[in-house]
């Protein structure tokens, strides 16, 4: 059984819609998900039994927009924790950010893109896109850390790099729909998955 977080967002519903006709999937949300045969609604509170019964997690959560984002805890962090800790076997994949480094190193970036990243870093959103990356991949457990740059409407061809080859600010951007093919394959696909375990892609809009 394939687990959503995320599934009310704009890349996690995407997910959610491009799964449905041939997987089971458990949503985990806040907010009401049109009903499926296929889909089971869940709480965060049964998060731990739901994780019990998945064969891949995926995690699409974000600070929604607001001034109140700032003062939020580092809840995708706390979460990841949660996932990353749990004594179950699944594949672990989780949607982070284009601006974020590999922690293992190999990013190569412009030094207007370290300066600007350098200096945003401490806003909640980030901070919480970072350390939720130096934790996933520091798993045991097998995970892939995907890593778009600037999102935008709409589906089209796009290319997958293990490291950070484009500065984020020249124009960069990758299509929601893209982003979804790419992680509902992870999901699904295991010569996909086998290539991208353990990484943390950057994707980018051919
Ligand atoms: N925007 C960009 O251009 C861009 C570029 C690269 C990477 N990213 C990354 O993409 C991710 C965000 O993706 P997105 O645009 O699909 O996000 P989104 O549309 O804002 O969706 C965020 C999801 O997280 C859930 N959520 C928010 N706060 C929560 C909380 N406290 N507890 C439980 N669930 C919570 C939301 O649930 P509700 O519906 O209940 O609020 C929603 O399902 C972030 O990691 C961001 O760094 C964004």
């Amino acid at each position: 059984m394939i687990v959503i977080l995320g599934a009310t967002g704009r890349i996690g519903s995407r997910i959610l819609e491009k799964l449905l006709p041939n997987h089971k999937v458990t949503a985990v949300a806040r907010k009401d998900i049109p009903p499926h045969p296929n889909l089971t609604t869940k709480s965060f509170d049964d998060l731990d039994s739901v994780l019990s019964e998945a064969t891949v997690v995926v995690s699409c959560l974000g600070h929604v927009p607001s001034v109140n984002m700032l003062f939020e805890p580092l809840f995708v962090t706390e979460i990841n924790k949660k996932i990353g800790e749990h004594p179950s076997n699944f594949r672990f994949i989780q949607l982070n950010s284009g601006g974020v480094d590999n922690p293992h190193g190999g990013d190569s970036r412009p030094f207007m893109d370290r300066l600007i990243i350098g200096s945003i870093g401490w806003l909640t959103p980030f901070r919480d896109s970072i350390q939720s990356a130096n934790y996933i991949s520091t798993l045991k457990k097998e995970w892939c850390c995907v890593r778009p740059v600037n999102f935008i409407e709409g589906e089209g061809e796009y290319e997958v790099f293990e490291h950070a080859t484009k500065s984020v600010f020249s124009g960069a951007a990758a299509k929601m729909g893209s982003i979804a093919d790419f992680m509902s394959k992870l999901a699904t696909d295991d010569v996909l998955w086998n290539k991208w375990k353990f990484k943390m892609p950057m994707l980018y809009d051919k």
